[in-house]
């Protein structure tokens, strides 16, 4: 998921950056990745279960993972986007994205593994995802506002949390991304789905829009 919704002055990541770079010599290994897009056969299957976490395939894969993402200043990433096939995520909450309720606190990036998800009683709440995949693009999305997650860490310890807002929006998201599904296909409105350029030249109050 993309990082940014203060838009303003953030612009889309340039298309070059998106692919892989030169690894020099002495780069110590890792790489930044190159992202599958909307269509490409890897974003419309099921991912395959990571039979053990602390494989050290699974490390490099997560450094590699982790790279990636800071390089393009996401908010999170599936594995299938990398074109590897299996059920892992990374993903972190910005201080500023967090919507201040109780269970929606900034977060660390978090490596989850094999994750599942469940949602808890409340309601679906709006709101806006862009996706690396979906270059360009945002929408806005109906998703349960509460949900608990639970997953294995690459070091082999549970994970299990029980979060709302943004947390559990990018963790939807990302899961998502498991099980072949872009949020353009969670989207019930696509009269909200947008490019980031025009949406920046008329920002959509969502809450306005809902009242029409
Ligand atoms: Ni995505």
């Amino acid at each position: 998921m993309t990082a940014r919704r203060d838009e303003g002055a953030k612009r889309v990541p340039p298309v070059a950056r998106l692919y892989r770079r030169p690894v020099g010599p002495h780069s110590g290994g890792m790489s930044i990745l190159k992202i599958a897009r909307m269509g490409h056969p890897v974003l419309r299957s099921p991912a395959a279960p990571v039979a053990d976490p602390r494989a050290p395939e699974v490390r490099r894969l997560v450094a590699d993972m982790i790279e990636t993402l800071e390089d393009i200043a996401g908010a999170g990433l599936a594995a299938p986007q990398v074109h590897v096939p299996w059920r892992l995520v990374i993903f972190r909450v910005p201080a500023e994205r967090t919507t201040g309720r109780p269970d929606d606190l900034a977060q660390e990036l978090t490596v989850l593994v094999n994750p599942a998800i469940e949602p808890l009683p409340g309601p679906m709440e709006l709101g806006w995802e862009g996706c690396l995949s979906v270059p360009g693009l945002r929408g806005a999305v109906p998703r349960p506002a509460r949900i608990r997650y639970r997953g294995t860490a690459p070091a082999g310890t549970a994970i299990d949390r029980e979060v709302e807002g943004f947390h559990a929006r990018v963790v939807q998201h990302e899961c998502d991304h498991l099980d072949g599904i872009l949020y353009p296909q969670r989207m019930t409105d696509h009269r909200l789905l947008v490019f980031v350029e025009e949406w920046q030249r008329s920002p959509i109050d969502l809450a306005a829009f809902a009242a029409q």
